[in-house]
């Protein structure tokens, strides 16, 4: 599967100073467990990002760059049209080293202390992170629970919605309908929304005809803002760099007004530029078949989880590479859960209890199907060790 691409061999990424081997006793207490955690992938990126890179390489001057330019504007231009049948404005763009960066730097212009910041829940990590650590108040509303967003829209402090679109780590695609009912809500109660469209890349051909929306074909009179990055899909995260679009001029130049100074940025990441342009004008068929062998690791997922568990139903996530897990239905206790997947098992899976869901497990299949294989069995033992119903 994957041809002519090879996702099956592994690439050793022990001693390279990444999270997801590396740094796996920061978060699980001991060293050497086989990591399904972080969510990158464990792929080389797209050949054609590796070649513009190389090429980039060679020139061998990485003197201070700009993002505000041609090559960068028409590659995301283009990849908007094609993937999503979108015409964007690049008048609208904007740079920021990460998307979290550019989310913080958002939330500081559009909230002040103490102020209501509404999410989904469960809600990723990064994003509790940015509004707590700012001293913003998480207003948090089940993933398709629209009368309680209404609810916490409504509140008269609530400033900001920071939408996950699609959402991690659910995997859920939001519909053309649900997103237009969100903006027509943000806009009576007067609330900016902030839309992460980071996993939009990643949505499975299920046969469902699911498509990711851009927030700016849905937006309104009001407020809004797109942060988003080819990195998740195309694996290059450690490049840093990112981009948004930002629908109202004043907005836009506070943004980067802000970038500039509060950030102190003075120049993009300029591989990172490189890998985007080559990513959108020449990666579609490498993200389509990296989609598709990823779809199959889930799909295996589903299957073993449905031979050993079928009281849990579970079935393969709208978009991404997280299988997100709900073991409540077998009385799992998290801590005793993780006690057996690290102490015997020697595996590192996420404890929903990260996003908020105790009882859940976030799984990272980005990975070659032999290691998916191997982190299932290892989930389907624990669980089998420690349920209770
Ligand atoms: C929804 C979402 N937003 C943002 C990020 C992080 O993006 P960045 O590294 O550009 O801040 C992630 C990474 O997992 C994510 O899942």
């Amino acid at each position: 599967m994957g041809a002519p691409y090879d996702f099956d061999t592994a690439v050793d990424r022990r001693g390279t100073w990444c999270v997801q081997w590396d740094g796996v006793a920061d978060r699980f207490g001991v060293d050497g467990l086989l990591p399904f955690t972080i969510s990158d992938m464990d792929f080389a990126t797209a050949p054609e990002v590796l070649a513009a890179l190389r090429a980039r390489l060679d020139h061998g001057v990485f003197g201070y760059s700009t993002w505000q330019q041609d090559d960068f504007r028409s590659a995301i231009a283009h990849w908007y049209a094609t993937r999503y049948g979108t015409e964007i404005d690049t008048g609208q763009l904007v740079y920021g080293p990460s998307v979290l960066s550019q989310l913080s730097q958002l939330l500081q212009m559009w909230t002040g202390e103490g102020d209501g910041v509404v999410v989904h829940t469960p809600v990723y990590d990064g994003f509790r992170k940015a509004i707590t650590g700012l001293g913003r108040e998480l207003r948090g509303v089940p993933v398709g629970d629209e009368e309680a967003l209404e609810r916490e829209l409504a509140r008269p402090d609530a400033k900001v919605l920071v939408l996950c679109s699609p959402h991690n780590p659910t995997g859920r695609v939001w519909t053309a309908d649900e997103l237009a009912r969100t903006a027509a809500l943000a806009e009576r109660y007067g609330v900016a929304v902030i839309s992460d469209e980071i996993h939009a890349d990643f949505v499975h051909d299920d046969g469902a005809g699911r498509v990711h929306v851009p927030w700016t074909r849905v937006a309104g009179e009001g407020r809004w803002a797109l942060v988003t990055s080819g990195s998740k899909a195309f694996n290059f995260p450690a490049l840093t760099g990112s981009y948004g679009f930002l629908g109202d001029p004043g907005d836009r130049a506070e943004f980067l007004r802000r970038m500039e100074t509060a950030e102190g940025l003075a120049s993009p990441a300029v591989l990172s530029l490189t890998a985007h342009i080559a990513a959108y004008r020449e990666g579609a068929a490498w993200l389509d078949a990296v989609r598709s062998y990823v779809a199959g690791n889930l799909g295996h997922v589903a299957e073993r989880l449905g031979a050993a568990f079928p009281e849990l139903g579970w079935v393969p996530p709208q978009a991404g590479y997280l299988a997100w897990i709900d073991l409540r239905p077998l009385g799992v206790e998290e801590p005793a859960l993780q006690r057996v997947l690290v102490e015997r098992e020697k595996v590192a899976i996420m404890g929903g209890s990260v996003y908020g869901a105790p009882g859940f497990v976030r799984l990272n299949v980005g990975c070659p199907r032999e290691k998916a294989v191997r982190g299932v069995e290892a989930l389907v033992r624990a669980v089998g060790a420690v349920r209770t119903v």
